[in-house]
């Protein structure tokens, strides 16, 4: 069996595999199996030129290879080239795309840095596995180090339509370096079709139905492998006691409160303001509803130094204390807004606590939270999970009420639609998400492409 290397800007702590979400569940698996090398960034940034060495440390059958970045990497490549073009643009934002040409060069440098740091350490069976936008010029950089190992790129966020994607200056160089892998994964069929037609109308190369893309003398395989949760091990925590949590629940049940739940990243793309709004307007639409149902809202904060992300937490702020000063009474607060992060077994005990999941962002590769809230339900007295169209997850989890997170109107209505749903329709629903979640969970989502990436023919042969 190949040894699996795997590079991902942020590498996951596997000793904590209980607590960490799809990606580092998915993989720790199959490293131990394997044998394999993790490596990526240490999360530090240092004031110097030197070309880092990366710290080498194995347990058990795991070795992970982190470095650090320096002050201007971490301006031009990750807050830069990574979060300031790339995150917001394959997010439709072009309007939130703040371009310098420094950030493309420390984009490059940094890939470069990546594979001068792999070069060593990688045997000529290895198969590697790159992870997410940071890092789409890795392969080709490899390639042109000599490296002829099999190569696969998995994609966690959305591929956007050609017409937005050329927004970004030299966008062809940036695609045929992708191309350099051999497997390129990405989580939906709209994403697909997105590569699809930007290779054969910007590229004019000819994509198989089988999704083969003839490019130069090489042929490269394109597939979607939606990202799945580890859902037994999510259930099991959400069935934890968890005394703050039941504390809080048995109050609300006293009171015959319901609750709706959001957890995210506090990020432009996840509909964040529009939720809170749709929120207003169910306590506008249905009056019966005001002192009946209460908002829990986690935004995790992340990325702050980039601008767009300072005014998405003002705007936050603002808006619930606009709905709070509008609809609260003494003994009931609406809406429930937490700046901050939340633990794994809390957060799992609180969705079971809350009868609705809410889940809405404006794009999103595939949305975790919605397949974790699934997972946390009592069987026998599910909540509903209301979710976004535009959310990767929306693809298979028809269960859902689907929503447009650009009409507020549409949420609200869907959110009383969800409080108000008899118990049997909540159960027949919550079945087929059940199956549905586990058809594509953490471990076959890394299975399946592992295996893609072993049966793709090896440029060398
Ligand atoms: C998304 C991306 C990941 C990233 C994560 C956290 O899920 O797809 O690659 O690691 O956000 O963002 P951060 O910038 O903190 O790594």
């Amino acid at each position: 069996m190949k040894r699996l290397v795997v590079v991902s800007n942020r590498v996951a702590d596997l000793t904590k595999t209980s607590q960490s979400g799809g990606l580092a569940v998915g993989l720790a698996d199959s490293l131990k199996i394997r044998g394999g090398l993790w490596m990526g960034w240490d999360g530090r940034r240092l004031n110097s030129d030197e070309p880092p060495e990366p710290v080498v440390k194995t347990t058990g059958e795991i070795t992970q290879a982190t470095l650090p970045l320096t002050e201007d990497d971490y301006a031009e490549y990750y807050l830069g080239f990574s979060n300031s073009v790339l995150w917001p643009l394959f997010h439709y934002r072009l309007d939130l795309v703040e371009y310098r040409g420094t950030f493309m060069e420390g984009y490059r440098r940094v890939n470069a840095k990546f594979a001068d740091a792999l070069l060593p350490l990688l045997r000529p069976d290895d198969i590697i596995w790159v992870h997410d936008y940071h890092l789409i010029p890795l392969a080709a950089e490899l390639r042109q180090r000599g490296c002829s190992q099999r190569m696969g790129f998995f994609l966690h966020i959305p591929f956007p339509p050609p017409e937005i994607l050329t927004a970004v200056p030299r966008h062809r160089r940036l695609i045929e370096d992708l191309l350099q892998f051999d497997l390129i994964g990405l989580q939906t069929n709209t994403d697909l079709a997105n590569l699809h037609r930007y290779i054969e109308e910007y590229l004019k190369e000819q994509v198989d139905k089988d999704g083969t893309v003839h490019h130069g003398q090489r042929k490269v395989f394109i597939d979607s492998f939606p990202i799945g949760i580890d859902v037994d091990a999510f259930a099991e925590m959400a069935e934890e006691p968890n005394d703050a949590v039941q504390i809080e629940t048995m109050r609300r049940a006293i009171l015959g409160r319901k609750q709706i739940i959001g957890v995210d990243r506090l990020d432009y793309t996840k509909g964040l303001p529009d939720r809170l709004k749709a929120f207003s307007r169910l306590l506008e639409l249905y009056p019966e509803m005001r002192k009946s149902v209460t908002l829990m809202q986690i935004a995790t904060p992340t990325r702050e130094e980039v601008e767009a992300y300072t005014e998405i937490r003002s705007e936050l702020e603002a808006l619930s204390g606009q709905i709070n000063g509008r609809f609260a009474d003494f003994n009931w607060t609406p809406v429930h807004y937490i700046h901050g992060a939340v633990p794994r077994e809390a957060l799992a005990a609180l969705f079971r606590a809350s009868q609705v999941g809410f889940v809405t962002p404006l794009r999103d590769g595939m949305n975790l939270v919605a397949k974790e809230y699934v997972a946390a339900q009592d069987p026998n007295d599910p909540g509903v999970l209301v979710l976004s169209k535009f959310a990767g997850a929306a693809e298979d989890l028809h269960e859902a009420l689907i929503v447009n997170p650009y009409d507020v109107d549409d949420m609200a209505k869907s959110l009383c639609r969800a409080l108000t749903m008899p118990l049997e329709e909540r159960k027949e629903r919550q079945n087929a998400l059940m199956k549905r979640i586990r058809q594509h969970d953490a471990q076959s989502w890394a299975d399946s492409f592992i295996e893609a990436l072993e049966n793709c023919p090896s440029i060398a042969a």
